[in-house]
């Protein structure tokens, strides 16, 4: 809930564009830390959620490691000066010259999803005369429930290696001369609500860890991706997930040698509630069916998790009057898609052209899944903090 200073001074600013609340993104990424390291448990953000830099600076003063997925991730995030050796590196699709980049910079694993990439990593760092270190993702098929466009570990899926492969693979690794064996890398979706889902995902990997361990690779490193969601519905009474909760769930149920370095790669749960995209009310209208459809100068180009999965975002109205009239509105951007609906059925104060209106929890794939669609620009991002401005 933003202070009526902050919403005074966000008239300052051309709509749409995204704002960044930097004192709870700090108070979050204060928690994780400190409940991580309880366990001695090592988190990698996930940059695929927002690789904004100034929220990527926030995440390095913490001495956090970084999950990347593409070249251009891990070029950042070592240009700011995250070290190689916090970076782990995922990703059903590295191109050569990807691979080339991670080994020069000496990562501190590739997550390899298949048979054919180890030994395309194995045959690059041979040629570039290093070595590079891999943990191998494998596919536990376990269910997350969650929306499915955001599922990742189940049997059918595109992601990490499957059961299947898993002795081919475990017999070829043994040949790869410039592999150096990790441990078993995870991630099974996201947005992740009910403990019990990762309860039953900790007794997979105990599974597996003792498999790999039989077949003579011991694991030293298990990376658990990353999945915890945060709460859509009412992020104003919580604005951060349950950490202690979370990290719990995994004290209780993995068994692994102690010498096992436990790594988490969350990227949602750091940054959801941090952000909202601040939008302007245009137009009223009715509808033939009899809505009222209110249209803001934002879109599914600047936020699509609406259009793309269904996904709610509370809303605000931050011009509200007193007068306490409230309506049912349709929230519709700009853009020339049916899809374009930030909302259906809401009520909400009073909508008037003008009046300004936040989208919340947009910090997590919000701006990262912003396109150009109907020639928008990429919003502009505004950060603010109440605690700063108290100590001017
Ligand atoms: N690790 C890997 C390998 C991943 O693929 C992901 C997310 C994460 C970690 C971080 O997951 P998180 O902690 O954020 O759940 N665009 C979708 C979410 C896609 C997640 C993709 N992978 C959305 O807006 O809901």
């Amino acid at each position: 809930m933003l202070s009526r200073r902050i919403k005074e001074k966000l008239n300052d600013y051309p709509t749409p564009f995204y704002l960044y609340d930097m004192d709870l993104l700090g108070q979050t990424l204060d928690e994780i830390k400190h409940q991580a390291e309880r366990d001695g448990y090592k988190i990698h953000y996930a940059i695929k959620a927002n690789g904004d830099e100034t929220i990527l600076r926030e995440v390095l003063k913490r001495g956090f490691g970084i999950d990347c997925v593409s070249g251009r991730e891990l070029a950042l995030v070592r240009q700011l000066g995250f070290p190689a050796e916090g970076i782990v590196y995922a990703g059903v699709g590295k191109s050569d010259r990807e691979i080339e980049l991670g080994i020069t910079e000496g990562i501190r694993a590739f997550n390899c999803e298949s048979r054919q990439e180890l030994q395309v990593i194995n045959e690059l760092a041979e040629k570039l005369g290093k070595r590079a270190r891999v943990a191998l993702r494998i596919n536990p098929d376990v269910d997350p429930q969650t929306h499915r466009h955001i599922s990742t570990g189940q049997a059918d899926s595109k992601f990490g290696i499957s059961y299947k492969e898993i002795d081919l693979v475990a017999d070829e690794l043994a040949e790869y001369g410039n592999l150096d064996f990790q441990g078993l890398h995870f991630h099974i979706g996201s947005q992740i609500t009910d403990m019990r889902v990762f309860e039953f995902f900790c007794r997979r990997v105990n599974s597996l860890a003792e498999w790999f361990a039989e077949r003579g690779f011991p694991v030293g490193y298990i990376n658990m991706g990353g999945g915890l969601g945060v709460n859509y519905e009412a992020p104003d009474s919580e604005p951060m997930p349950d950490f202690g909760a979370y990290f719990d769930a995994f004290r209780r149920n993995l068994q692994l040698h102690p010498a096992t370095e436990v790594h988490f790669e969350l990227g949602r749960a750091m940054v959801a509630q941090c952000g909202e995209l601040i939008t302007r009310v245009l137009f009223n209208k009715l509808n033939s069916a009899g809505n009222e459809v209110v249209i803001v100068d934002g879109s599914m180009s600047e936020l699509i998790r609406p259009a793309l999965y269904d996904a709610y975002h509370r809303i605000e109205n931050l011009s509200a009057r007193e007068d306490g009239l409230r309506r049912s509105y349709i929230v519709a951007g700009t853009v020339c898609e049916s899809s374009d609906i930030f909302a259906t059925d809401r009520t909400l104060p009073e909508l008037r052209r003008g009046d300004l209106v936040a989208i919340q929890s947009a910090g997590a794939y919000g701006i990262s899944m912003a396109s150009t669609y109907n020639m928008h620009a990429i919003p502009a991002s505004v950060y603010f903090s109440e605690k700063l401005k108290a100590k001017n």
